[in-house]
């Protein structure tokens, strides 16, 4: 019987939460706060279902769950950084208030900067320090200048401010896919894969990273925000793929991106794509 990831991961995340021993009144409830709310865990388990994919054996390790949670930590802090009112100022996330809104701005700053620091601690603590390494590596550039802060940079300044599809595609890669191609190639890396292999993984991973970035515009425009569990219409003054393509031509985009995706995985990675890809870039969710 096949694995069930996102439930071995929610077990590890829910007894593996950060923690720390001070005199503070709430920092660990606030700390907890957003990575109790759920979300989709889409990121963990691509990096555990990718690992699975090359391994002979169908066991999670403790390397790949360390892994997994620290990338969780990390995008959780990117999310919380996000909702503030100097960016999208969002007042719900995964359903419930934003922190900046349940606590204050401070709060919101400073447990992204702990959920941020902590993703690498986690990482180090990974027993083979030469495996340690490579993730900290993968997950530093893809998630920081050379990944997701230029593309959160690009798409907070260029607010109002139309950018033409090649810039479009070049801040939506740097913010969301950077990250999501990250995952797949730590997968591999886990895997003990080649750098061929890993190459190969991130390039599907970043077709999958932009059709996932599409799809969360496309929720922007057209979702509940129930279904959404955060704030829908809040990209109006945003260069989103919607309101580039509009809501028809970016479902196209995706859709585009979905069948290259499926038509270029190799035969280990294409039943975890499709099924990943069923369940979160699908036209019911919206
Ligand atoms: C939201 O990410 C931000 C984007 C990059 C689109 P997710 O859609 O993965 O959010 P959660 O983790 O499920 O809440
Ligand atoms: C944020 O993109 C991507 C991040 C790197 C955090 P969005 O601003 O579209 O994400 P949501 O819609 O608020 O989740
Ligand atoms: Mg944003
Ligand atoms: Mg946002
Ligand atoms: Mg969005």
């Amino acid at each position: 019987m096949s694995l069930d990831v996102n439930a071995v991961f929610s077990e590890y995340l829910n007894t593996h939460l950060p923690r720390i021993n001070s005199f503070h009144p709430h920092f660990n409830e606030a700390l907890a706060w957003i990575l109790n709310a759920g979300g989709k865990h889409f990121r963990a388990q691509l990096i555990l279902g990718t690992m699975l994919a090359f391994s002979k054996k169908n066991k999670i390790n403790k390397s790949a769950l360390k892994c997994a949670l620290g990338v969780e930590f990390f995008h959780t802090y990117s999310l919380i950084h996000d909702d503030l009112p100097a960016m999208d100022n969002a007042a719900f996330r995964r359903g419930v208030q934003t922190l900046h809104l349940k606590y204050d701005q401070t709060t919101a700053i400073l447990v992204g900067d702990g959920l941020n620091t902590q993703a690498f601690y986690e990482l180090s603590k990974i027993k083979k320090a030469k495996l340690s390494y490579k993730l900290i590596k993968i997950l530093a550039y893809n998630g920081g200048l050379n990944g997701m802060v230029i593309g959160q940079a690009i798409d907070c300044y260029f607010e109002n401010k139309k950018l033409d599809l090649v810039k479009l595609k070049f801040l939506h890669l740097h913010k969301t896919a950077c990250l999501i191609a990250g995952c797949m190639q730590m997968g591999a890396v886990l895997a003990k894969q080649n750098k061929k292999t890993q190459k190969s993984v991130y390039n599907l991973g970043l077709k999958l990273g932009l059709a996932f970035q599409i799809h969360d515009d496309i929720i922007d425009a057209s979702a509940s925000q129930s279904i959404a569990k955060k704030p829908v219409k809040n990209d109006k003054d945003k260069n989103s793929f919607t309101n580039l393509l509009g809501l028809q031509g970016a479902k196209n985009a995706r859709d585009e991106l979905k069948e290259q995706i499926l038509n270029e995985a190799s035969t280990q990675i294409k039943p975890l794509l499709n099924d990943l890809m069923q369940k979160y870039l699908k036209d019911s969710d919206v």
